[in-house]
């Protein structure tokens, strides 16, 4: 893993408005995305784990320019997409793809294999014939597609191969990052090794940096260089696989990690995730966690842990560290 940073996040937070509804009388906001600084570095594979609603579609989303953030700043290969001209925003468009959980409902069901893959190249303003057969047949290799699929239609294919046909379009722009929001948790297990094998080639090959989403951390064991694990909109554990799996500080992820057979299972046995989850509407003074954690003190109720630094590839925030 190289150390260049290609994405610099610092304190980013989202909010969405209540009571935007007609009928709604809700005042006040959900924050999704609470005071995330993340540097993602080229070339690794980065996970994003967490529970349902945690955050992590909305902070990748927030990242990419599909969201809007409320506060905080996203750097691209140096530069503050802010400061993004219209052009930059193009070039960052291409530069930064996604793959989505299900591949049935992100494939235009009513074009073929070579006109999805086309599209892409149109709207980018490649004409030459010749140059489009010729990135949609390398593309079709690159992820295992024979050429014979580019006239059939995505209802035609297995839940796999249509996976591999929307790894194919976000490939075919050259990309130098692929977020990928759960590809995997919608493909049958036996399936899911393959798509993950399919995308550490692809890495390797084209040096590509990869966000990946996750709530599967055994996926994740096989996947990433570095996991973050996220809770109500905050990182708040980051360290490398090896660390994160092998030496869990928070409470939160050695919960976690117990729910995984092949991880740690006897060290984090007895760690049930009890308590209520604060609402996303209404977040605590205090350690969001507390409320859950098995091992809360009466300042975790009060005072709000920061992440800090334990080690030069392992952050956690946890008031036992602070202290
Ligand atoms: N456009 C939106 N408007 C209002 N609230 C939103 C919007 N998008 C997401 N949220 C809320 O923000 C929070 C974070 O949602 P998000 O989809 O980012 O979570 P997630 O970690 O990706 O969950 P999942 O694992 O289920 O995909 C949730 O409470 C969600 O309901
Ligand atoms: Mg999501």
């Amino acid at each position: 893993m190289g150390m260049e940073k290609i994405f610099e996040i610092s304190d980013l937070n989202v909010k969405f408005p209540l009571g935007e509804g007609f009928f709604s009388k809700e005042k006040g906001f959900i924050h999704a995305v609470n005071g995330v600084s993340l540097d993602v570095y080229k070339n690794e594979i980065i996970a994003i784990v967490g529970e349902s609603g945690c955050g992590k579609s909305t902070f990748v989303k927030t990242i990419m320019g599909l969201e809007a953030k409320t506060s905080g700043s996203v750097i691209f290969n140096g530069k503050n997409l802010d400061d993004f001209k219209k052009d930059d925003m193009k070039n960052f468009r291409k530069k930064c793809q996604m793959v989505f959980q299900n591949p049935f409902s992100s494939l235009n069901p009513r074009m073929n294999v070579f006109d999805i893959l086309k599209e892409p190249l149109i709207v980018s303003g490649v004409k030459s014939k010749k140059q489009i057969n010729e990135k949609i047949f390398e593309v079709l290799e690159l992820v295992g597609l024979d050429k014979s699929v580019i006239k059939r239609f995505p209802h035609e294919f297995s839940g796999g191969q249509r996976q591999r046909i929307a790894i194919a379009r976000a490939l075919i722009l050259e990309p130098e990052v692929i977020v990928a929001d759960e590809p995997v948790s919608a493909l049958d297990v036996s399936i899911q090794a393959q798509i993950i094998n399919l995308l550490l080639v692809l890495k390797q090959k084209l040096s590509l940096t990869i966000i990946f989403i996750s709530h599967d951390l055994s996926v994740v064991k096989h996947v990433s260089d570095r996991v973050a694990v996220m809770y109500l909109g905050e990182i708040i554990e980051l360290a490398d696989k090896k660390s994160l799996f092998e030496n869990p500080i928070h409470p939160y992820t050695q919960a976690l990690l117990s729910a995984v057979p092949t991880v740690s299972a006897k060290k984090y046995k007895s760690k049930t995730l009890d308590g209520d989850l604060p609402s996303v509407k209404n977040l605590p003074e205090g350690c969001f966690f507390a409320s859950r954690c098995s091992q809360a003190k009466p300042i975790c109720a009060v005072k709000h842990p920061k992440c800090i630094q334990i080690s030069p590839t392992h952050k956690v925030a946890c008031l036992y560290l602070n202290e």
